[in-house]
């Protein structure tokens, strides 16, 4: 087993890419105002879009080499039918889709700036032609349902880290579980509050600026968001591996959706 960091190395980490994060909004505000001007400083929602699509971006190679050692590519790859992939962001998943089992994947994802990074992951897996990158947050029903993705249309919604990052897990969530067919997959990793006290203090502390410099939250119960958005077949089958000491302690599984 690899060493365990030190309580000290655990919370170092999150201020390194606090501090990273904020010279990203800095080069993301000069570089609107060298495009547009100072008219850019009306429009924050799009520096923040563009420094948090960098900040992914950047440590994408990263972020896929450690999630290969856990069980995401085990859960992506279960993922089949008519998909809906909730927040791809730079498009770490695509590759890990079994091409065989996808009729077709719709990416809804609503910052932007991430068009380019999933674009060129696109181009090297064998799925260009299966997936639909669409411009829009999940909550934007009509926006879907002009792409033919309406209530009970959808096989596998597939959710990596992103119930920490929408701006209302619950309502999202009620979303998802309408839009799955009887019988349908929510393949998720995520994470939220931990059970630790110790470690449920430091996130309180932390979240006020991670959750605003890297736009997730620390502190949510997305395990009650996920359970209480409608009925599943097999709530038991949550997974939630004991981790006292992570900042992000993850909560995985695969629910199906309750068929009548
Ligand atoms: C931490 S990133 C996760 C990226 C990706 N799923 C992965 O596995 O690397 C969270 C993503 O959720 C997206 N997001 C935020 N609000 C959303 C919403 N309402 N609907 C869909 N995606 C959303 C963000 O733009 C961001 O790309
Ligand atoms: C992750 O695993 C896949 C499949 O084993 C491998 O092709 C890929 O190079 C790995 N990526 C990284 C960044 O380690």
């Amino acid at each position: 087993m690899p060493p365990q960091p030190g309580r000290l190395e655990i919370l170092l980490r999150p201020l390194t890419m606090i501090w990273f994060s904020i010279c990203l909004h800095w080069e993301a505000l000069k570089e609107a105002i060298r495009r547009e001007g100072f008219v850019a400083l009306g429009r924050p929602q799009q520096i923040r879009d563009a420094a948090s699509a960098r900040l992914l971006t950047v440590n994408s190679k990263g972020f896929i080499a450690y999630e290969n050692t856990t069980i995401v590519p085990s859960l992506v790859h279960a993922a089949s039918g008519v998909v809906l992939e909730l927040g791809p962001g730079p498009g770490n998943q695509i590759h890990r889709f079994d091409p065989g089992l996808i009729q077709q994947i719709y990416g809804v994802e609503p910052n932007p700036f991430f068009r380019d990074a999933v674009d060129a992951k696109l181009e090297q897996s064998g799925l260009r032609d299966k997936y639909k990158l669409i411009d829009c947050g999940i909550e934007d029903s009509d926006v879907l349902r002009a792409e033919g993705i309406t209530e009970g249309s959808v096989d596998t919604v597939l959710s990596i880290q992103v119930l920490c990052a929408v701006k209302d897990p619950r309502n999202v969530m009620k979303e998802v579980w309408k839009l799955l067919k009887p019988g349908g997959k929510f393949v998720f990793w995520e994470h939220g509050a931990s059970r630790d006290r110790l470690t449920s203090a430091t996130q309180a502390c932390l979240n006020p600026a991670w959750s605003r410099l890297i736009g997730c939250h620390l502190t949510r119960n997305v395990l009650a968001d996920i359970l209480d958005s409608g009925e599943w077949e097999n709530p038991q089958e949550i997974e939630e591996p004991v981790d006292p000491r992570s900042l992000l302690p993850r909560i995985q599984g695969i629910l199906v959706k309750k068929s009548g």
